[in-house]
């Protein structure tokens, strides 16, 4: 098993390589204990195709928040019929769910950062705790250039917040490459993309950027930022 302390070798091991180089190895290391977690973004659907052409039994899991993009539900079954797998879905507690939107309205992240950390917390965060049980690593679709909350990290890392091994094969890739390699390989995508939204997360969180803007400007537009993180990567 890959240990905290094996992290700095691994960064070094794989600077040079390609991210299937890099997937490869994970997925033979990790068997049955790695997963990717998609958002059905561009990225992670670079990486499922990457993922699928490696080992089509491979764990790929969605947070569905309740909250998404109809455009993203057909995604989901599009990916799946397309590359033959079942996207594993995780949704929130219910119970969680139905008391803060008595207490706090359904909209309720749009009245302050806490509510919406709220949101994020009980729709994300609890599932995706249950999706990491007996999981040793998770990979992920972060790219460096998306935000400034995103500069310092790395290939492979220690998540201080979950306690797991985390891959970002794309961290250095910029976005062209992403589309590069989903128009050389025919992944499908978000048709929203091509609407204006570069970044897609929640509906009511998510809106269209305009021409030569910030690509996650539309994600949680009326916060500054530095906020604008759900707590999956950043506290
Ligand atoms: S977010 O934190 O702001 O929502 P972003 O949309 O940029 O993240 O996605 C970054 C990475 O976080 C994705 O490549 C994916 O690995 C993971 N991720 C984000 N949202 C989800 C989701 N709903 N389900 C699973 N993984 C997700
Ligand atoms: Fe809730 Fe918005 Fe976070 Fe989605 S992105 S979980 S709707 S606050």
């Amino acid at each position: 098993m890959i240990q905290k302390q094996d992290i700095d070798a691994l960064n070094q091991k794989f600077a040079s390589e390609s991210p299937e180089t890099l997937l490869r190895w994970f997925l033979e290391q990790c068997e049955g204990k790695i997963a990717l977690s998609s958002s059905l973004g561009p990225e992670d659907q670079v990486l499922t195709d990457m993922i699928v052409k490696i080992n089509k039994n491979a764990q790929i899991f969605t947070l569905d928040t309740g909250r998404l993009f109809p455009e993203t539900y057909s995604l989901i079954e599009k990916t799946n019929m397309r590359y033959g797998i079942k996207i594993r879905m995780y949704f929130p507690d219910f119970h969680k769910v139905e008391d803060m939107v008595s207490t706090h309205g359904i909209n309720l992240f749009y009245e302050s950062i806490e509510k919406r950390k709220l949101c994020c917390a009980l729709r994300k965060l609890e599932p995706l705790s249950r999706a990491f049980k007996g999981l040793d690593a998770w990979i992920c679709g972060l790219r460096r250039e998306q935000s400034v909350t995103r500069q310092a990290m790395q290939l492979v890392e220690w998540d201080e917040i979950h306690n797991i091994i985390k891959i970002n094969p794309l961290i250095h890739w910029s976005e062209q490459q992403v589309w590069d390699y989903i128009s050389k390989n025919a992944v499908p995508y978000n048709r929203l993309h091509k609407n204006g939204f570069p970044s897609i997360g929640c509906q009511p969180c998510t809106r269209a950027v305009k021409e030569g803007e910030d690509a996650r400007s539309g994600r949680w537009w009326w916060e500054s930022p530095e906020h604008r993180e759900c707590g999956l990567h950043k506290k």
